[in-house]
C-alpha cells in the first residue's frame, strides 16, 4: 500500500468544504490518499500466476482511496471518494481488498458516482450478499458486514462512501477468510460464482 498524507491546509475542528471531480473520480486535496497496486492485492484473487504476470508487466494501480484526516472518534463521520480501475485478472474483475470495520457494530453507506459493478458483503458466519452498484443507486453495508467493491465495466468505478467516526478498518479477518463470491468477466459476459467453484 501507498499512503500519501498530503494538504495540511483544513482544520478539521471547524467546518470546511473539499472540492472533487467526478471526471477524473477524485477529491481534489485529499490529506489521506492511499493507493493500492496489483501487488498489493496478492491472496485475493484466484489466479495468483495471472496477478504475478500483471505485476511484472508494471504493477498497475487497481484503487485508489480519498480521504480527509477526520479525527476517529463518536460522533464524527468518516467520508471518501474511492475509484476502483477497470480490469480483470485471469478473468476476475479487479476489485477492492474488502475489509470488515475494526469496530464491528458500525455501517456505512456507498453511492455509486461513476462506472458500473457490484458491492460484495458478507458476515463472519459466512452469509452473503451482492449489490449491484452503478449511478443512480446507493447501497447500504449494515454492522457487521464485511464489504469489497469490484468493477465489472470499461471505466473507472468511483463511489462516495460516509461511515461514523470511530469505525477503522479490519482487513486481516476478511484476507484469511475471503469473499464467498468472486466476480468474472469473460467475453463481455459478467458471471458471480461460489469462490469455491469454477
Ligand atoms: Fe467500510
Amino acid at each position: 500500500m501507498t499512503e500519501h498524507t498530503t494538504g495540511p491546509s483544513v482544520k478539521l475542528d471547524t467546518p470546511f468544504g473539499v472540492d472533487y471531480d467526478l471526471v477524473h473520480g477524485i477529491m481534489k486535496n485529499p490529506q489521506v490518499h492511499t493507493i493500492r497496486l496489483a501487488s498489493s492485492m496478492r491472496g485475493h484473487y484466484r489466479d495468483a500466476k495471472a496477478l504475478e504476470a500483471l505485476v511484472a508487466q508494471g504493477d498497475p494501480v487497481h484503487y485508489e482511496v480519498f480521504e480527509m484526516k477526520i479525527p476517529q472518534e463518536v460522533g464524527q463521520l468518516q467520508f471518501c471518494i474511492s475509484k476502483t480501475y477497470p480490469g480483470t485478472v485471469g478473468g476476475e474483475c479487479f476489485m477492492t481488498k474488502g475489509h470488515y470495520h475494526a469496530v464491528p457494530g458500525t455501517a456505512e453507506i456507498y453511492l455509486c458516482l461513476r462506472g458500473e459493478g457490484y458491492m460484495l458483503m458478507k458476515l463472519p458466519t459466512g452469509e452473503s450478499a451482492c449489490e449491484r452498484f452503478l449511478p443512480g443507486r446507493m447501497c447500504y453495508v449494515p454492522p457487521f458486514w464485511g464489504h469489497r467493491t469490484v468493477n465489472t465495466g470499461d471505466e473507472p468505478l468511483i463511489s462516495f462512501c460516509v461511515y461514523p467516526g470511530e469505525a477503522g478498518h479490519n482487513y486481516a479477518d476478511i484476507e484469511k477468510e475471503g469473499f464467498p463470491q468472486r466476480v468474472f468477466k469473460r467475453a463481455g459476459k459478467v458471471e458471480i460464482v461460489p469462490a469455491k467453484a469454477g
